[in-house]
């Protein structure tokens, strides 16, 4: 008998770990600190494009953490200036005490994704290393764009796990975690589906020998 690739989905979706467990372990472990050195140039990077394309003006804007892991952007954030609002939101029990325990400035929320409906809508919406844990990222992209974004906000989304990464290839059997596989052309052709405009992709933190962070920004509005 032929096993359809559906069952097969199920079976693994039933029997890989959740990636929030995973991560709820790695802030048991004290790994959260060290994914913050390793993700912070590709993330500053990120964050400096979406500067220039969002907030030209230095207008005040409020901004939102989706896989925030300890909350390391959110606090990075939170502390400009013209920030107005910071939070973070994660599925991980303990990544969510830890970035509590740590600042009781800014909001931190236990939340499991894609189920999460956003208690506001925000200017920037962030994501680093968060969206291929996802069965269905685009699903994630269309309430980012419909349900995240005010009118005229940005996202700008980095991806470690894709398919020019060969090495990131081996990732999911290693963690023994689900993660969806992308080229670099489907996740734009995603953001473009779901109705981004202004869309600007490119390789953060690349160099030689290194293929770098998939970063991709864009805008919910008119050109
Ligand atoms: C690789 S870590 C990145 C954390 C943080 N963005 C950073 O750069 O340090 C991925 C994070 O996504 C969270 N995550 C994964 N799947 C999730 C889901 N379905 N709902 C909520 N959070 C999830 C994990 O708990 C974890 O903290």
């Amino acid at each position: 008998m032929l096993l359809s690739m559906p069952f097969f989905d199920e079976c693994l979706r039933r029997y890989m770990k959740q990636a929030t467990d995973v991560f709820n372990d790695w802030a048991h472990r004290g790994k959260d600190e060290g994914m913050e050195r390793g993700h912070s140039p590709a993330v500053n990077e990120m964050l400096e494009v979406a500067f220039q394309r969002t907030n030209q003006e230095n207008e005040p804007f409020s901004f939102a953490d989706l896989g925030c892991g300890n909350g390391w952007v959110v606090r990075m954030v939170g502390g400009l200036e013209n920030c107005i609002q910071a939070d973070g939101y994660d599925g991980a029990p303990h990544m969510i005490e830890k970035a509590k325990n740590t600042d009781s400035k800014h909001g931190y929320h236990l939340a499991l994704f894609p189920d999460m409906q956003p208690p506001q809508q925000y200017n920037l919406i962030h994501s680093m290393e968060f969206m291929y844990y996802l069965h269905e990222p685009q699903q994630m992209l269309q309430s980012i764009h419909d349900d995240w974004l005010a009118e005229g906000g940005w996202a700008v989304i980095g991806i470690d796990h894709y398919a020019e990464h060969e090495e990131s290839l081996g990732w999911p059997e290693a963690l023994d975690v689900h993660m969806s596989t992308f080229s670099e052309q489907e996740w734009i052709t995603m953001w473009n589906d779901v109705g981004f405009t202004e869309i600007y992709a490119w390789r953060a933190n690349q160099s030689e020998g290194k293929p770098g962070t998939l970063a991709i920004i864009g805008k919910k509005g008119q050109n």
